[in-house]
């Protein structure tokens, strides 16, 4: 593995210790790598208003563009899963909209690695083409 792509896994590792899970004890961490190559870090944030909890890969995202950040690379998502883990319908498609065909490594600190295109797992996206 590239060691840019294993910093990126080790950062969201450290994010994901963060993550507020206590109703569905499924901790996530997210990093999101920009194209001026500034990191940042996401976990997910749970609420006992089940539908106001937060994905890490959001997180991740919101603290990206509201920093200024509007090109990015490659994101990574960690969880504990036996299958790997990946992002959710909502989450891909802000991702597509806010970051376009990036790279997404999954990883389980069980030891499973898998990496995708975005546009593997969202083929026919609605965005604001769709719009014209
Ligand atoms: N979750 C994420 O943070 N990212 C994903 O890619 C999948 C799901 C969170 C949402 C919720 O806090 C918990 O995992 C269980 O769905």
């Amino acid at each position: 593995m590239k060691p840019d792509i294993q910093d990126l896994i080790s950062r969201a590792i450290d994010a994901r210790q963060n993550a507020v899970a206590p109703f569905s004890n499924f901790k996530v961490g997210a990093a999101l790598l920009s194209k001026d190559s500034r990191i940042y870090t996401g976990c997910n944030i749970e609420n006992a208003s089940y539908g106001l909890g937060m994905c890490a890969e959001r997180v991740a995202l919101w603290k990206a563009v509201s920093e200024g950040s509007r090109e990015f690379v490659r994101i990574a998502i960690v969880t504990e899963a036996d299958v790997l883990t990946t992002p959710c319908g909502a989450c891909r498609q802000l991702l597509w909209e806010y970051c376009g065909d990036i790279a997404l490594h999954l990883h389980s600190v069980k030891g499973l690695n898998q990496e995708y295109r975005l546009s593997e797992l969202l083929p026919h996206p609605f965005d604001k083409r769709s719009l014209m």
